[in-house]
């Protein structure tokens, strides 16, 4: 069996693959688009995490491909219909880094709320600008989490811990299961009337593309702040810019983009935005648990035909 790995894996998840006899297990990073389409033919499996870009030509282009499997939770960087139409079996691994994104959600909500980038910065250029980055507590405050799902719900439980009180909006998750994580179950309007800060966590699908939009900032409190470590265009960048600019928005923090790494985004001019670069599954952690759990499950559909996550 050839397997491929074509995005950063950690060593225990290749040297896992590695040690099944009769599996070949070959390195590239640096692929292109079409070279990888020029020898996908080789391989019998993929591993990726988001970087490689499986779209429908390298699909078409895997003649041996049994099985693509993603380190990490997102699948928007596979063409989904295009490898099941090819009976290529799709794996992503839901559970590795939802601690490490939720922390880092929170670790987004803390620095926004008090200044912590812009502050740092400041210190770093010589200044001593206290009353420029005076702050608010997060005590008391309200969290809207649209997307109570894996992620979502550590971030609810971590932001009780803070004394949050957490509302949440997710039409695929029923009120009592909402409930039962001690957060009140709104609609999606009332959790933008409502929520002092709104964090997303959901996938990228069509219907989430663009959900926080111009006409959704219009029913937001003045003030609010907006939250983003999900996908980049959940939010609408343009119609957060705007709405930063018209005051409705008092601060963003965004570890992801439409594109990315962004170029010439404008949000990332506005002393308002803190960014980081798609930093939130990067953790040791988190990155040891979905390397060894890619690995161990495109070997067990290998080996023994077994489907997990797909
Ligand atoms: C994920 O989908 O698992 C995270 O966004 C991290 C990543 O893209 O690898």
């Amino acid at each position: 069996m050839k397997i491929l790995v074509s995005d950063n894996l950690s060593e225990s998840g290749i040297e896992k693959l590695k040690a099944v006899p009769g599996f070949e297990v070959e390195v590239n990073t640096s692929l292109t688009h079409e070279e990888l389409c020029s020898i996908i033919k080789e391989y019998d499996a993929l591993v990726i995490r988001s970087a490689t870009k499986v779209t429908r030509e390298v699909i078409e282009a895997a003649d041996n491909l049994k099985v693509i499997g993603r380190a990490g939770i997102g699948l928007d960087n596979v063409d989904i219909p295009a490898a099941t139409k090819r009976g290529i079996v799709v794996m992503n691994t839901p559970e590795g880094n939802v601690i490490t994104t939720a922390e880092h959600t929170i670790a987004m909500l803390m620095a926004l709320t008090r200044n912590i980038p812009q502050a740092n910065k400041s210190m770093k250029e010589g200044k001593w600008e206290k009353k420029k980055f005076r702050g608010k507590e997060v005590f008391n405050k309200t969290l809207g989490v649209v997307g109570i799902g894996r992620i979502g719900r550590v971030v609810a439980d971590r932001a009780k811990g803070l004394k949050m009180n957490v509302i949440a909006y997710d039409p695929y998750i029923n009120e009592e299961t909402i409930r039962k994580l001690g957060v009140e179950a709104v609609s999606f309007d009332e959790l933008l009337s409502r929520a002092d800060y709104i964090t997303v966590h959901t996938p990228m699908t069509q219907e989430t593309r663009n959900l926080i939009d111009k006409e959704a900032f219009k029913k937001m409190k003045p003030g609010v702040f907006l939250i983003n470590c999900a996908r980049g265009g959940i939010v609408n960048e343009q119609d957060l810019y705007d709405a930063i600019r018209e005051g409705i928005v008092a601060g963003a923090a965004l570890d992801v983009f439409v594109e990315e790494p962004p170029k010439n985004n404008p949000l990332l001019e506005l002393d308002k935005v803190i960014a980081t670069p798609h930093l939130g599954a990067s953790t040791d952690e988190a990155q040891e648990n979905v390397a060894l759990a890619v690995a161990d499950q495109v070997i067990d559909y290998l080996l023994n035909g077994t489907i997990r996550n797909a």
